[in-house]
């Protein structure tokens, strides 16, 4: 099925459709043109995975909204079950995870670390992107991310997504994570700019 042709049979469907997909070409980077729409089509076996990690609950709800806007169009999964069957049967992947001591947090490399070998090779040019949660910093874990997602040869479709929880003594760093209904709308932004980005295979 052609996504804005054959969907957007009437006009205000067709205009609801276009605008769903210049917020796509906000959030990633495509150069959204409409006449390209024509030529898009939905694939929805084309899932994103996302892979989340959360000690204090931060990252955990920054999956959540990303999911939420996602919608079906993803599947979620703790970094801990993550194996290399989830990230082949994926077509895209947004990893998701705090900074621990300057790196991402321990349960998120194991991932990669499981993962890396049985699925190098094999996943090459899908899309991805990071959301890090972090106390002040967060672009160690992203950096890390980036690396190993360099020697997938995976590509980055979205800018370094980084929610800042202003926790940066032990008492605020132990205690659990509300994130901003600001910061929560950029991760659902993402989820449905990337989901809709891989169904369509635009990236
Ligand atoms: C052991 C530990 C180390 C941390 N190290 C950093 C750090 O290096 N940089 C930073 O910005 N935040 C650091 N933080 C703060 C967390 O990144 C922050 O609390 C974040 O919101 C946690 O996300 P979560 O709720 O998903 O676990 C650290 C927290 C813990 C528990």
């Amino acid at each position: 099925m052609r996504y804005a042709e054959d969907m957007g049979q009437c006009a205000g469907c067709h205009g609801a459709i276009l605008a769903r997909l210049r917020r796509i070409a906000n959030v990633c980077r495509i150069d959204f043109q409409p006449e390209q729409a024509k030529r898009w089509r939905m694939d929805p076996a084309g899932k994103l995975l996302i892979v989340w990690h959360s000690r204090t609950g931060a990252s955990r709800a920054m999956a959540e909204a990303a999911a939420a806007g996602a919608a079906t169009a993803a599947r979620v999964a703790g970094a801990e079950h993550v194996m290399p069957a989830d990230l082949l049967a994926a077509a895209g992947y947004l990893f998701v995870c705090p900074e621990n001591l300057a790196s991402m947090s321990g349960a998120m490399k194991e991932m990669f670390d499981r993962c890396y070998y049985p699925v190098l090779g094999r996943i090459e040019g899908r899309p991805y992107a990071t959301a890090i949660a972090a106390g002040s910093d967060g672009e160690g874990a992203q950096h890390q991310i980036d690396r190993i997602a360099t020697g997938w040869r995976l590509r980055r479709v979205a800018e370094p997504l980084i929610v800042c929880t202003q926790a940066q003594d032990m008492a605020a760093i132990l205690a659990p994570k509300t994130v901003t209904p600001e910061d929560l709308a950029r991760c659902r932004e993402l989820g449905e700019a990337l989901a809709t980005g891989i169904a369509l295979g635009v990236f």
